[in-house]
């Protein structure tokens, strides 16, 4: 990187792996790699072999540590073109008609290790990096519209419960044991992500074959300066695909690498994979309801029949990492990439996002210098007051990294500069007391589950409760099991039932009280779809 920070040419990044001899790192050419320097042919070996010592002590560093969450995932570079039909909500440029960003995507299971199956079931992330020329924009998501807690501050709470037992570290990959459904049996609010989990959604076909979402609702400014509140949703052009979970197991035994395959091998062969994006705007009103539903509650969806998905732009991805590493590994995205015309919103999971992921990456990539990495590199122009810290690449010139000066060519904020910048969008804040209280809507963990579960054909529904069945067939404690029943219960008497059915357990009864939900268009058109014979 250059001390103004614009990116590095290809043939700079590529350089170290150059020149037609072996060397040492400092570029001395080598006669030998295979023989350690000894005091004669049979030992011992001299401490002042530099080569050998240099060549173990890196191998000794090479790994870095695995992410907290996310750890297993897979990655492609691509182009995103927008389409110019967003233009009335945000003034984002690469959003404009025709304009084409580079992009790199990463997938990835949530709770496995490094070296863990593909086909478990599990929520997958699809994390989105734009390059544009306004500087990086991330969006952050999963492939799952609703997340498992309201409030940020339980994440690791969350976390603990869903990753292998802290004592016997199992399972390894899989949501099948007590501390997970222990969790969510008592934070009722994870109930919905719970579900999509368990449906067919929670074991995808492919990468090329999943929806993303970036579940939160985020603020958008349009060149007028007017506000729009939005969600971001990923169509892939493949639709969605799901696998049944007896081809999943089987997978995940054959070929544990079968999603990182399947995307590797589909670019590789020219089927470039591509999703369309689009959002459901909704107006910014004071209260940040539509339709009744809290849009900063991340454990609610926005049916699209209340507010269709408007396509804005096409993802391509069309080549493979040189180098899993470099570009897989140690791509760092963050929720506060944020580009001129998108905005966060108060969603409290979104706010303790906004200090998480950089935080991690300061431990993960060892110091505050990670967005120097090639693959993190803005291909915007970066001028900042950074300086120094671990893994310094930059050779910044000048005195005075302070604005304004008189030494360094003066004050890049002249004024009338800022246009192009980013705005703050001005929210009024509420004048309020500190507490430490969720709104009164965040309280009904069940209605829109009971949606998600009605909406489902027989078959669908057949997964769901066969998956519950097995999940949590798997628990040693039957209390738990029993509470999961009630929260079933207070979704659907019949899920619930069922479950119980196949857990050899009676059914308890619901302690909410709801009307009876009316059969969905799914079911009644359900038999031209599926014969029930
Ligand atoms: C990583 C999505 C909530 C902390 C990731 C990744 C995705 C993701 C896709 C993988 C990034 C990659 O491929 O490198 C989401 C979504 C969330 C959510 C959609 C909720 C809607 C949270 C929350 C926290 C959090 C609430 C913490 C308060 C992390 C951390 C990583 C991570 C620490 C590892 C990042 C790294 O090491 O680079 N998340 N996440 N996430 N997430 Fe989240």
């Amino acid at each position: 990187v250059s001390a103004t920070g614009e990116p590095a040419g290809d043939d700079e990044l590529v350089r170290a792996q150059h020149g037609e001899f072996l060397t040492t790192s400092t570029g001395l050419r080598l006669r030998d790699t295979d023989h350690s320097l000894k005091a004669g042919p049979r030992g011992p070996t001299l401490l002042q072999d530099h080569h050998l010592r240099e060549k173990i002590t890196h191998f000794d560093h090479e790994r870095i540590p695995e992410r907290v969450v996310h750890a297993r995932g897979a990655g492609a570079h691509g182009v995103f073109v927008g389409y110019g039909t967003a233009d009335a909500v945000s003034l984002a440029e690469f959003l404009g008609e025709g304009v084409e960003t580079p992009v790199f995507v990463r997938f990835s299971t949530v709770l496995g290790s490094r070296g863990s199956a593909d086909t478990v079931r599990d929520t997958r992330g699809f994390a989105t990096k734009f390059y544009t020329e306004q500087g990086t924009f991330d969006l952050v998501g999963n492939n799952i519209p609703v997340f498992f807690i309201q409030d940020g501050i339980k994440f690791p709470d969350v976390v603990h419960a869903a990753k292998p037992h802290p004592d016997r570290e199992i399972p390894q990959a899989q949501s099948a044991h007590d501390t997970f459904w222990d969790f969510v049996s008592l934070h009722t609010e994870g109930q919905h992500h719970t579900m999509w989990n368990m449906s067919d959604r929670g074991i995808p076909r492919s990468y090329r074959t999943m929806e993303g979402f970036g579940v939160h609702t985020f603020r958008c400014l349009n060149a007028a300066g007017e506000t729009s509140l939005v969600k971001f949703h990923w169509k892939p052009r493949l639709g969605v695909h799901s696998l049944v979970w007896e081809e999943a197991q089987l997978l995940a035994g054959l070929d544990p690498d079968f999603h990182r395959r399947d995307l590797y091998d589909a670019i590789e062969s020219g089927a470039h994979p591509q999703w369309e994006l689009g959002v459901q705007v909704f107006p910014d009103v004071p209260e940040q309801v539509f339709e009744g539903i809290d849009l900063l509650d991340p454990t609610k969806i926005v049916p699209e029949e209340l507010a269709p998905v408007q396509p804005i732009g096409l993802l391509t991805l069309t080549a493979n990492p040189t180098n899993f590493f470099a570009e897989t590994e140690q791509v760092a995205f963050h929720v506060g990439h944020l580009v001129p015309g998108i905005d966060v919103t108060d969603d409290p999971l979104l706010q303790a996002r906004l200090f998480s992921y950089v935080d991690t990456q300061l431990s993960r990539l060892g110091g505050p210098n990670f967005n120097q990495i090639p693959i993190n590199r803005p291909h915007a122009p970066v001028n900042d007051m950074l300086r120094d810290g671990f893994h310094q690449h930059a050779d910044h010139t000048g005195v005075a990294p302070y604005r304004p000066n008189s030494l360094d060519g003066g004050c890049p904020f002249h004024a009338g500069s800022t246009d192009g910048a980013f705005t703050d969008v001005p929210v009024t804040v509420p004048a309020a007391s500190k507490v430490r209280e969720n709104p009164a809507s965040y309280d009904d963990h069940f209605s829109q589950v009971r949606l998600f579960w009605t909406s489902m054909t027989p078959v669908e529904q057949e997964h769901i409760v066969s998956a519950y069945s097995f999940e949590l067939g798997k628990c040693y404690e039957q209390a738990i099991k029993e509470r999961q029943l009630v929260a079933l219960a207070n979704i659907d008497d019949e899920l619930c039932s069922r479950v119980a059915q196949g857990l050899g357990l009676p059914a308890p009864e619901r302690t909410i009280e709801y009307d009876e939900p009316e059969p969905s268009p799914a079911l009644s058109q359900v038999g031209e779809i599926w014969p029930t014979d």
